[in-house]
């Protein structure tokens, strides 16, 4: 359809002249679908509101007035016409504009030595002279972040699309996964630009007093590489394992598969981080610096967390070097390096040495040796965690690895020491699986001794003697004595103690087990009974520590109501979902007498966590510990600040759509009272839907309930639902 025929309609509305001819409209509608998509991906993958829900409607019927009037402007794209879409992935592939290539490895110094030695000579003239200006040596020193890399793309500033590396031409479009990453820019920062067009970094603008004005670039490709920290790492697989599910071998793996999951709202809870490396402008008439590290500092400006410790060095010695000094302190960094990357730093140089079908010539990957040793197997043991589930350890004769000295090695499950076979006393190889937890890799058999016998896996629990079971489709054996087993006791005691629950100061994992075997520990509640004396009995506890703890304990009799539902220690139930329990129920008694639908039926819980829950609260155990703690003068409820409206749940399991306006209550306060009263208020129609509110000039939710035959209730209905007529 020709658009400008559309020019002499005169037409206005509310938002006055929404013309398609009108240039002003069409980038007002471009917006308007940012800012649409932007708050719908918030609100349903990130879980995060940054607007009123009237803010929402406001932008999204200002949408649909624009399109009702220019229907030839409306694409299939537009969040108007994916009606109540959730965003969802479907990993479709992207070409990349500029192809990722790898890197060659450098495995030695001497290795080293060569390639500078390739590049002098393609560097050289006729006669064999290298340029003497030095720059060909100067060179950029990155850690080799073990992640995987990601193309991103920015228009006018706004991320708008971001590939894994795929086979580097094509890679698969990750860009709702790629959202969730809070490290990674949505909207960039303007740079500084020379008159002629020329980028500079702000640090540098400023030593050499340049001028320069602010530019917001327009095609923006970054390059870098999507990791897992390895603070979050370990918290990932210690979660994995006590689901009985089976952990990620490295950091790497673990956020390659969170950067692929289908749904986006997995990867959101995976916590990945980001570091950029590369920047190409696309703008026309826009130069980038010509140096690497300057546009690395440019793309620290744009927003981007681009890794500190890199470092600019004048010659090959000056790289060995940053090599050795790393060698060691890289260990205590938060995100695993392999190797470091030596690039060299003036980007003309890299037009001239061009590239070989895999890799450039000018940048490098030096791998630092991997990190094995042999050692003996002293003994293998079974540790219980708080849940039950048994893992295997095996204890070596200490051997220095990887800049600490390991004791202790994973064996991760049964099934991994059938496959290894590993004895008591054989001589193994470990290595720190992605520098982080030791693990065994295989057996040196020429060392085994003669009268070695395989190594029977446990049937009863080590802790307790309890038979161990092996639940559906889980991988670790489990011991089910939850209460009898002093194993699962003592995890459990630590974690009541810990920051997310009860948060006791200085009262951790050391004191609980002196505590437990001093026997003046076993249940939570016995923490309470403890006094100074009693403490004092402790080696090395001084009165002032004593006092310290019991001030704490008395502190933590105060500690919300959602802390304590997680100090619990109930399975699945993490500190989120407690928040959601604590959220619905008003104390401990409410919660423990809460019929399953009313539990699964709070957004966010479902019915193996309601299970979990019912099944916790049923032992007497759980209930005399319960008991126990309100005798103690531990709060059970949730006191006035932190009380919700909390009524009766005559709407549980119930999901309602409100749509258009009412005239006795806003929006939001209209979701409230649903969710107070155990229901779920979403924003989009689906067959789940139970109810569609319908108030004043209701949108396409009203079409869409008619044509699914969900039940409609105008105002008076749900007011009178609500038992508020
Ligand atoms: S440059 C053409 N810089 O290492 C240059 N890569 O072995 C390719 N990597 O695929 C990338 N940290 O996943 C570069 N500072 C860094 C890096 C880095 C990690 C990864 C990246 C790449 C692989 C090549």
């Amino acid at each position: 359809m020709d658009n400008l025929s559309h020019d002499s309609h005169d037409s206005h509305n509310a938002h006055g002249a929404h013309n398609a001819g009108n240039h002003e409209v069409r980038e007002r509608l471009q917006e308007l679908r940012r800012l649409v998509e932007h708050h719908r991906f918030a609100y349903y993958v990130l879980d995060k509101t940054e607007i009123t829900d009237a803010e929402f409607d406001l932008l999204y019927h200002e949408l649909e007035a624009i399109e009702k009037e220019n229907p030839e402007l409306v694409t299939a794209e537009s969040p108007t016409q994916k009606v109540g879409a959730r965003p969802s992935t479907d990993f479709t592939e992207v070409r990349h504009r500029i192809p990722l290539l790898s890197l060659a490895n450098a495995m030695s110094e001497e290795d080293l030595t060569h390639w500078q030695e390739r590049i002098d000579r393609g560097l050289a003239d006729d006669d064999g002279n290298v340029d003497a200006s030095g720059e060909n040596h100067i060179f950029v020193c990155e850690h080799k972040i073990d992640g995987l890399s990601v193309a991103l793309s920015y228009e006018k500033g706004v991320f708008k699309k971001g590939a894994t590396r795929g086979n580097g031409e094509v890679g698969e479009d990750v860009t709702l996964n790629l959202k969730t990453i809070a490290a990674l820019p949505g909207q960039l920062k303007s740079v500084a630009m020379l008159d002629d067009g020329t980028l500079v970094s702000r640090a540098r603008a400023q030593a050499e007093g340049l001028k320069c004005s602010d530019k917001m670039l327009d095609h923006v490709e970054v390059r870098g590489e999507v990791y897992m920290p390895v603070s979050s790492f370990t918290k990932l697989n210690e979660a994995l394992t006590e689901e009985g599910e089976a952990p990620f071998a490295n950091p790497r793996n673990a956020a390659s598969g969170s950067l692929r999951q289908k749904d986006p709202a997995k990867t959101a809870k995976r916590k990945l981080a980001f570091w950029a490396y590369f920047l190409y402008v696309l703008d026309e008439g826009v130069k980038q610096p010509l140096k690497h590290s300057e546009n690395l500092d440019l793309l620290a400006d744009m927003g981007f967390p681009v890794e500190p410790n890199r470092l600019v060095v004048r010659d090959l010695g000056g790289v060995k070097k940053f090599v050795d000094d790393w060698y060691m302190p890289r260990h205590a960094l938060d995100y695993q390096t392999d190797g470091v990357v030596v690039k060299i730093d003036q980007r003309k140089i890299w037009d001239k040495l061009g590239a070989t079908t895999h890799s450039p010539r000018w940048a490098i990957a030096f791998k630092y040796p991997p990190e094995e040793a042999e050692t003996r197997v002293e003994a293998i043991n079974f540790e219980v965690g708080r849940t039950g589930a048994v893992t295997p350890v095996a204890f070596l004769t200490p051997v220095k690895l990887a800049g600490t000295t390991v004791k202790r090695a994973t064996l991760h499950n049964a099934d991994q020491i059938k496959r290894l076979d590993v004895r008591i006393d054989d001589s193994v190889v470990v290595r720190k699986a992605g520098e982080i937890i030791p693990e065994v890799v295989c057996v040196n058999f020429d060392q085994r001794p003669q009268n070695s016998q395989p190594f029977e896996y446990p049937t009863h629990c080590p802790a307790c003697g309890s038979e161990l079971a092996r639940l559906k489709d889980e991988v670790v054996l489990r011991c089910l004595n939850i209460y009898g087993c002093p194993a699962q006791r003592l995890r459990r005691l630590i974690h009541f103690v810990g920051r997310e629950a009860m948060d006791i100061d200085g009262v951790g994992e050391v004191l609980i087990e002196q505590l437990v075997k001093a026997g003046l520990v076993s249940d939570p509640g016995d923490l309470y009974r403890l006094s100074e004396e009693s403490l004092l009995t402790i080696e090395r506890m001084g009165k002032k520590s004593a006092q310290n703890i019991l001030s704490a304990l008395e502190t933590s009799k105060n500690r919300p109501l959602a802390a304590l539902i997680f100090g619990l220690g109930i399975r699945h139930v993490g500190a989120s979902v407690a928040e959601l329990l604590a959220g619905r129920f008003p104390s401990i008694d409410s919660l423990m007498a809460a019929a399953p639908e009313e539990i699964s039926g709070i957004e966010g819980v479902g019915p193996v966590i309601s299970d979990n829950v019912r099944e916790y609260f049923s032992q007497p155990e759980s209930r005399k510990l319960i008991e126990d703690l309100r005798a103690q003068g531990v709060k059970l409820e949730q006191d006035a600040g932190e009380a919700a409206l909390v009524l009766a749940p005559t709407l549980a399991g119930k999901t309602f759509v409100i749509t258009g306006s009412m005239a006795r209550m806003e929006r939001l306060e209209a979701e409230k009272a649903i969710k107070a009263r155990g229901g779920k208020a979403t924003s989009s129609v689906s067959k789940k839907t139970d109810y569609v509110v319908a108030g004043e000039s209701p949108g396409s939710k009203l079409a869409k309930a008619q044509e699914l035959g969900i039940k409609v209730l105008d105002e008076a209905a749900f007011l009178a639902l609500l038992e508020l007529s």
